[in-house]
């Protein structure tokens, strides 16, 4: 049994097809990329993974439960966090009580108090956002709502988390250090992303494999060696 199985996804908004009969499954603790144009349909998988969009058939289990058609705070609370590729934080509250209200949402069954501190602080330091705690959330740079976005999805206490372009507009600088970040979340707590990223250098070095949507379809799957020399990928995303 896969931690994460997508059957035969397809959603269609109107008359445009965003995914067509789309497979995959997902390993525990595998950092699992997904790649492909603008438009190919990558956040549209998340959206239909987490529950914020019904897939107009196939469906969606988790840990062998199927969990198609429940409502996003139901699928978080089995284990399942996205971030948006655009980040929202609640910008007029500290970067603590963004993260707070992740923790009491999420799938602990918390409640206001020192535990709940506890996860708070431990879901900062993990992102090295420990020194900003009383910040205001809109005050943070780019970087900084990118972390609070990761910190937010790990306070709920998920185990695969999917990150939905979360190096898009950094510098080098700052690629490197989310690199390091999320490496250590796989190996120290055993997490499982799915990764969105049009930053091709990062997603090749983070993914065990790659899956590459174009317009909805699966074009190609493997590691990032196989995509690398995969002359259809090379066309379609590189042009
Ligand atoms: N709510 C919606 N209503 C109508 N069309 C939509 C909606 N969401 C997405 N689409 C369309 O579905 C297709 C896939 O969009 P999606 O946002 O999933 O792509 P993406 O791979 O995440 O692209 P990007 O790299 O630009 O973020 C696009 O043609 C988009 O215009
Ligand atoms: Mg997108």
């Amino acid at each position: 049994m896969s931690f994460l199985e997508v059957r035969g996804v397809s959603k269609r908004f109107g008359g445009i097809t965003a995914l067509n009969d789309v497979s995959l499954t997902v390993e525990k603790g595998e950092i699992f990329g997904l790649m492909g144009a603008n438009g190919a349909g990558k956040t549209t998988l998340f959206s239909v993974i987490a529950g914020h969009a019904a897939p107009s058939s196939g469906e969606v289990l988790f840990k062998g439960r199927r969990i198609t058609g429940l409502p996003p705070a139901r699928i978080c609370r089995q284990g399942i966090c996205r971030t948006f590729q655009i980040v929202r934080p609640m910008a007029g509250l500290s970067v603590a009580e963004n993260v707070r209200v992740a923790a009491l949402y999420g799938s602990h069954g918390l409640r206001p108090g020192p535990q709940t501190d506890a996860k708070v602080a431990e879901a900062l330091a993990a992102v090295g956002l420990d020194d900003q705690l009383e910040t205001l959330a809109g005050a943070l740079t780019l970087s900084g709502q990118k972390r609070l976005e990761i910190a937010r999805a790990l306070a709920t206490g998920a185990e695969l988390v999917m990150l939905d372009e979360v190096m898009a507009g950094l510098n080098p600088t700052e690629i490197a250090h989310m690199l390091d970040t999320l490496s250590a979340l796989r190996r120290e707590r055993g997490l499982t992303f799915v990764i969105v990223e049009h930053v091709i250098g990062a997603l090749m070095t983070l993914s065990d494999r790659i899956l590459v949507l174009h317009h909805g379809e699966r074009i190609a799957f493997g590691t990032p060696e196989d995509i690398g020399r995969n002359d259809q990928v090379a066309e379609v995303y590189f042009g």
